[in-house]
Formats: C-alpha cells, structure tokens, sequence
C-alpha cells in the first residue's frame, strides 16, 4: 500500500511539472511563483485520494491524472492565499518561506488565481468523455468556491475571535477542508464510472475524512513543532481561530477524531470492493504527525 501511495505521490508531481507553465516563457515571475508553490513539496493526500478512489472502479491512471493535477493546483492556490497578510499571515509553508515572503504579494495573488484556472484548464484535457469531463469540472468548482472553499474560507475568518457552537464548527470544517477532500474522492469514483449508491457511500466516507484531516490539523497546530510541521504551529491560539480541541478540549478532539476513524472504516466496508488504499490514507489522516 505504501508503494501506491509514493507511486501517486511521484506520479502526481510528474503530471504538475508538465501541466505547469514553464519558468523559461515569459512571464516568468508568474511561472516561477506558481511553480514554487505547487512542486517539491506537501503530502499530496488530496491527488492520492483521486488516484485510490478511481482504483476502486479500475479507472487507468492516465485518466486520473488530470483530476489528481487539477485538486492539488487548487488546494496549491488556497494554501498561498490562506497565508497572505490578508489572512493567516504565515511566513512558512512547506518548510521554505511562504510565497508573499519569497517573491511578493501581488504575484502570490496572481498565482493563485492563475493555479485556480489552470486547474480547469487541466480538467478540460482530461482522457475522459465529455460526460466524464463536465462531471469533473462541476465537482471540483462547487467544492472550491463559494458553497465549498472559499465559503468555509470566509466563515473560518468570520469566527476568529467568536466561539462557535460545536455545529457551526464542524459545518466550517467540512466547507474550508472538507469540500476539497470530498471532491477528490468523487472525481476518482466519477472517472471510474462509479454508480449512484458508490458515490453516495464514498460521499459519506470522505465527509469524515474531511473533518477528521481539518481536526488533527488543530491538534498539530498544537502539539507538533514547526520544524515536524514545515508551517509555524501555535498559530491558531495565537490568532484566536476556532478549532475543535479550542472548542471541546484536547481529549474530547481526540476521542472524536477517534469516533470518526471507526465511522470511515465502516463506510468503506459498506462499498464490498478492495478499499485498502482508501482505508490506509484514512487512517494516516487522523493520525498523521505532519
Ligand atoms: C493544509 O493541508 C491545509 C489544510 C486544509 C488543513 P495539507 O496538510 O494537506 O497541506 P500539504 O499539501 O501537505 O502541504
Ligand atoms: C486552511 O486551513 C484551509 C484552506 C482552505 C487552505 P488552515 O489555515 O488551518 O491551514 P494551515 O494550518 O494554514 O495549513
Ligand atoms: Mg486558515
Ligand atoms: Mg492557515
Ligand atoms: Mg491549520
């Protein structure tokens, strides 16, 4: 299982570096900043789930790649804006210095944007029929913008410094980091031509997923070191964010995120298919120590 995982993560990273524009055309701050901000680095959960997903149905990795490329180009994209001075005002990610920081803000606006669309652009070449394509295309702008990402994005600012009520929190989380993983799993099940009752089922199951990685975030942000996490931990005490173990303590977060591993097992016993990559990534998830 191991072995698939690093294969994705080596493939996914072969697919961005050719999907990228190069950093020899002109203009080449641009290029050269959507490049360091999306190569070389982060764990690539997101474009593993796209890849072990489409495995469930025998989807061919060729045809996965597109979705795999477009959901980290994304995910690249709302990582360099959460860490502008407009946001979270990080100074590392990735253990090299946030974009803003390396090069400017401007061009960590403009990379961002541009990451975004060339995320579509990717999902327009995707090996896949057009049905297969336009599905894809969907899944992926419903889950980043205003009823995905961006809104979870917003209420994730909108409640620094408020205390939420344990739904409100969770229904955060499931926009601002959920949306993405969700769609990740549903495109790999999309291009696998999965039914109507598969993608419900793995639906349910990265819902949890979704939460589970938002919440051992928290946890990490405050018993991991900056060195283990490549971005400063400690930083939602600082800035007064509201996270689950803020909210419910550190063993309730816990004993949660506990709750939500057996929950997923579950789901994925439901689909009576070989999810063994999918259960694997879901345990590293909740308890992963980087
Ligand atoms: C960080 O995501 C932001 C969250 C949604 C919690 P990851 O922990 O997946 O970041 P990388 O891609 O590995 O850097
Ligand atoms: C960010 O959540 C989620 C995004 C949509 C980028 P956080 O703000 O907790 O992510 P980190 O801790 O900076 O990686
Ligand atoms: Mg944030
Ligand atoms: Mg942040
Ligand atoms: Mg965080």
């Amino acid at each position: 299982m191991k072995a698939d995982i690093e294969r994705w993560r080596n493939r996914v990273e072969a697919v961005l570096d050719a999907a990228l524009p190069s950093e020899n055309t002109e203009p080449k701050r641009l290029h050269q900043a959507m490049r360091y901000s999306t190569l070389g680095g982060g764990k690539r959960i997101r474009a593993c789930l796209v890849y072990a997903s489409g495995a469930l149905f025998n989807a061919p990795e060729e045809a996965l790649d597109a979705a795999a490329a477009a959901v980290e180009m994304t995910h690249a994209y709302s990582l360099i804006h959460d860490d502008l001075p407009a946001m979270d005002n990080d100074d590392v990610r990735r253990g090299k210095p946030t974009l803003h920081i390396a090069f400017d803000e401007a061009t960590a606006i403009l990379a961002g944007d541009a990451l975004q669309t060339q995320a579509y652009l990717s999902l327009t070449q995707a090996e896949a029929s057009d049905a297969v394509r336009i599905a894809t295309l969907r899944c992926l702008a419903e889950a980043s913008g205003a009823s995905g990402m961006c809104g979870g994005q917003q209420m994730d600012m909108d409640a620094t410094n408020q205390v939420l009520s344990l739904k409100a929190l969770e229904a955060l989380h499931a926009l601002k980091t959920g949306a993405l993983i969700r769609a990740s799993v549903r495109m790999g099940a999309l291009i696998g031509n999965a039914n109507a009752d598969e993608l419900a089922r793995l639906d349910q199951f990265a819902n949890m997923l979704g939460l589970s990685f938002q919440i051992r975030d928290d946890i990490l942000d405050i018993e991991a070191s900056s060195e283990q996490l490549g971005k400063t931990a400690g930083k939602d005490i600082e800035q007064n964010k509201s996270t689950y173990p803020r909210l419910l303590g550190m063993n309730e977060a816990k004993k949660l995120l506990d709750a939500h591993a057996e929950q997923m097992q579950a789901s994925l016993s439901s689909l009576k298919r070989d999810t063994s990559a999918l259960s694997y990534i879901a345990a590293y998830a909740a308890n992963r120590s980087q």
